[in-house]
């Protein structure tokens, strides 16, 4: 299949490359195979396509865009919960512990329903991939045969991603706490062998795959923490964070020993170039160092942060530092599936830390606001980088999945606050979109090659 017509595509923090006229060759197992930059005139198309192996335009599938339309890559959700998405909107009125006590634990228990679970998954997949996450990273219950479920369903539905069940083993409630550390792993290794076992793909990675998910240090011992950190290196690894003041200071008391949060999970095994570390927003300047050290990431919320007064993330700082960021919408912390709203809120986030001045002198981005391009690549290349997967998916190379939404900003969509977007350039198309879009913009979304999702996808099921 070609694509033709308008294309964004990040680059790095500080710029994104907007191409009104493209050509997007992709193959048979959805990989990008070539790009033409600039092809303004569709009567040399047929050049271009001999200059690729085509033997003329008859060969091939052309997918022209519309008016208004542009190309993206997915967006990569670094962090989300599963379980939690019946409770969106619900329980702000908490701080993090008391809505994990109140809010959250009651919800997850139900998860031990298989039945129960299914449904809601089903929902929360077609959600999250109309949404337009290409790629997502979830976490489930403490549950192994809901987390199955959740991880058979993600496959079916075509979506690119990492599937956890939570290990917990302690100080959560009797109805939702891990019998031992012993079944903690146990039911982890069953888990990880039947995630591997689902089918995999013709080319690159397999779509969906196992990730370890100690849910935080608070519910885990130290034995339990061993075990997982002494599994295969090659896991990967989510967990949270210094979200909260009162979550570091029950930490601290929990692991007198250790020098700091991050470094719990550094002398468990756990902290590596594969781990994912949800919020961070009161990590010292020490931890960050130990972080940037072993080359983890941070999946930056700031949804939820908001929404459960955790705090306002210094992300310039962790930039300048060379730390690998990307963005999650943490449902139900966060109020939004959307990784949309991740970057209106990372925005914000940012305004108020320059409102709040200093450290300007620090780098680019300590302090400041930051830009369409830091914004568009958090939520794209950025999340790549934090998921190891940068070398597959974040943008549009030759080599890496097709992993892409096809964007309509124009009336056609349904969404009022876009009506002038479809009638300008690429740039200010992606610029309202970003801060004004939502599902109804999200026309196609399209994992290695395949549409998976999107209005039109929804229309054509129907
Ligand atoms: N810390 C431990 N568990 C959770 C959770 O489910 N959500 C958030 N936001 N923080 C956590
Ligand atoms: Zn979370």
């Amino acid at each position: 299949t070609v694509y033709y017509g308008p294309l964004v595509n990040p680059k790095n923090l500080h710029e994104y490359q907007a191409l009104p006229h493209a050509l997007l060759g992709v193959s048979s197992a959805g990989i990008i195979e070539w790009i033409e930059p600039d092809v303004p005139d569709s009567s040399v198309l047929q050049d271009v396509l001999v200059k690729h192996g085509y033997t003329s335009v008859e060969d091939v599938k052309i997918v022209e865009l519309r008016r208004g339309e542009f190309l993206l890559p997915g967006f990569i959700d670094t962090h989300t919960h599963a379980p939690q998405f019946p409770n969106t909107g619900i329980g702000q009125q908490y701080e993090l512990l008391d809505w994990l006590q109140n809010v959250t634990f009651p919800m997850e228990a139900k998860f031990a329903d298989v039945a129960f679970a299914r449904d809601a998954y089903k929902r929360v997949v077609r959600r999250v991939l109309d949404s337009g996450t290409t790629t997502c990273c979830y976490y489930g219950s403490l549950h192994l045969d809901a987390t199955k479920e959740l991880a058979n369903i993600v496959n079916d539905a075509g979506q690119r991603a990492f599937v956890g069940k939570c290990n917990m083993n302690r100080n959560s409630p009797d109805n939702y706490v891990e019998a031992s550390a012993e079944s903690s792993i146990a039911d982890t290794k069953t888990l990880i062998s039947y995630i591997n076992g689902l089918t995999s793909t013709s080319s690159g990675p397999p779509l969906v795959q196992p990730i370890l998910t100690p849910r935080f240090a608070i519910s885990c011992t130290s034995p339990l923490l061993s075990s997982l950190g002494s599994l295969d290196p090659s896991l990967r690894v989510q967990t949270h964070i210094s979200e909260n003041p009162s979550e570091v200071a029950f930490t601290h008391s929990l692991f007198p020993a250790c020098a700091s949060y991050t470094a719990v999970y550094d002398t468990h095994g756990l902290l590596r170039h594969n781990t994912i570390l949800a919020h961070g927003v009161h990590l010292t300047d020490e931890e960050l160092d130990l972080i940037k050290t072993r080359e983890a990431g941070i999946s930056h919320c700031p949804t939820s942060n908001f929404n459960l007064s955790s705090g306002v993330a210094p992300v310039g700082s962790w930039l300048d530092r060379g730390i690998k960021v990307g963005l999650g919408t943490d449902v139900s912390g966060g109020f939004s599936p959307s990784i949309l709203t991740a970057v209106q809120h990372a925005s914000i986030a940012s305004k108020v830390v320059s409102l709040n001045g200093g450290g300007k002198d620090k780098g680019p981005f300590t302090g400041r606001q930051l830009t369409i391009p830091a914004l568009l690549f958090l939520a794209t290349l950025g999340g790549a980088q934090v998921c190891d997967l940068a070398s597959t998916v974040g943008s549009f190379e030759p080599g890496k999945a097709f992993d892409a939404l096809l964007v309509n900003t124009d009336e056609s969509a349904g969404n009022p606050g876009l009506w002038v977007a479809g009638e300008s350039s690429v740039e200010t198309r992606l610029e309202q979109f970003l801060f004004c879009g939502d599902d109804r913009n999200v026309k196609e979304v399209y994992v290695q090659g395949r549409v998976v999702g999107g209005t039109a996808f929804r229309a054509r099921a129907s």
